[in-house]
């Protein structure tokens, strides 16, 4: 058995979104839910009451240990009208981030999860001409309110927004066009440009981020070189290209890491034009994400070329019955702790997520949460893997082996 501690100041936190846990939407997303797009005909509707209950769950994510808490704002609420500020909104999430402070969790703040305010999607979203100077304005709105906050995600997962949404039309608000998605992506980037410019310039002392989904590309014959070719071009477009372009611009990278994918050339729809595959055999989550925790470290090598702190934004599993969700942890942990050994700056680890929430079009099956949410009752309750991780951020320490 062996013993390892984590830094004296590494950050242990949980992972939520707004439109995942709030409720009470009325936004691009829970518009698109009333057309039936979400699996058994889900919508989002009420999902944990986070919009009411936000006093209780940051309670259980300190009661679970951590010191960090990464939530999103939306942009809808705080928005309703072009130009007009929700004040009431504004000041429901002050009391939060003074609460947070009060139960000594650091504040980690995402200004954009997915979801837009009707008017912004209904004139062109991100597509629109001047979608990156809306955006540096709500930025604006933001940032004057929490002086406060040193941690902030301007984007989360730009790369998935941009696939799902313009490229392979799985997403609101399902376009399939190559021509759109590389409006959207630079649209995406000079928002976040902007952001960050507005927030360092409002709070000095800002670190400023994107959260980018950084996904292991394998090709699934190694043998073949349009597979690796495939490999190759999904990793420049997917993983690459908004940090290349971010570099200047962030404090910190933003990781967020669930899977590895093999890639082939294949001819699928447009946007599918690259098939992934799981080997067989390999541990799969409930969503049928392979499990493969060496693949973190991969990417926080790749992550380690921008030469800036890291921080595992996200990583989880999707897995009802909470029998893999304690290895997945401690696994991942022991990849990234052999990290640091290794001399990367990693600094902190966010587990996606805190609870049971909605899951975009997969709805409310897949269970992501150290605490299962009965969704009727509102009923929260610890899952033994939340027992496992509360350990590691009480003690600070891995224990690996028995
Ligand atoms: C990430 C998203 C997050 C959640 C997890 C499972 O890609 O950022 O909202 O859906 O996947």
């Amino acid at each position: 058995m062996s013993e390892t501690a984590f830094p004296p100041d590494f950050r242990f936190g949980t992972a939520t979104s707004a439109h995942q846990i709030e409720g009470g939407q009325d936004n691009d997303w829970s518009a698109w839910e009333q057309l039936g797009r979400i699996k058994h005909g889900e919508q989002s509707g009420l999902s944990c009451d986070g919009w009411n209950r936000w006093s209780e769950d940051l309670k259980l994510a300190r009661a679970l240990k951590t010191n960090a808490y990464r939530f999103s704002v939306e942009w809808s609420r705080i928005e309703p009208r072009p130009g007009e500020w929700n004040l009431a909104a504004l000041e429901r999430y002050r009391r939060m981030v003074d609460t947070m402070e009060q139960l000594g969790l650091e504040p980690w703040l995402t200004l954009h999860h997915f979801t837009n305010p009707q008017w912004f999607s209904r004139s062109g979203g991100w597509l629109r001409e001047d979608a990156g100077a809306t955006f540096a304005r709500y930025a604006e709105q933001v940032a004057r309110v929490f002086p406060d906050v040193s941690h902030w995600c301007t984007i989360n997962e730009p790369e998935v927004l941009t696939e799902l949404g313009y490229l392979a039309g799985y997403w609101p608000p399902e376009k399939k066009s190559l021509r759109a998605a590389l409006r959207v992506r630079k649209n995406l980037l000079l928002a976040h440009q902007r952001a960050a410019d507005v927030l360092h310039r409002t709070i000095p002392r800002a670190n400023v981020g994107l959260a980018n989904n950084l996904v292991l590309f394998e090709p699934r014959r190694p043998w073949s070189p349009l597979d690796r070719l495939a490999a190759t071009l999904s990793d420049r477009w997917h993983n690459r290209w908004f940090l290349d372009h971010a570099q200047g611009t962030i404090d910190f990278v933003g990781l967020n890491y669930y899977t590895r994918t093999r890639v082939g050339a294949g001819f699928g729809q447009p946007g599918n034009f690259m098939q992934a595959s799981v080997p067989k055999g390999a541990p799969v989550s409930d969503m049928g994400w392979e499990i493969f925790p060496e693949g973190l470290g991969t990417m926080i090598d790749f992550a380690a070329q921008y030469h800036k702190p890291i921080y595992i934004t996200e990583n989880g599993v999707a897995d009802a019955d909470d029998s893999r969700r304690t290895q997945f942890i401690r696994d991942h942990l022991a990849v990234l702790l052999q990290k640091i050994q290794e001399g990367r700056d990693i600094r902190g680890y966010f587990h996606w997520s805190l609870m049971d929430n909605f899951e975009w079009r997969e709805g409310f099956s897949p269970r992501f949460g150290l605490c299962a949410v009965d969704f009727k009752t509102q009923q929260r309750t610890l899952r033994p893997s939340g027992i496992y991780y509360s350990n590691i951020c009480r003690t600070n320490t891995l224990t690996v082996g028995d």
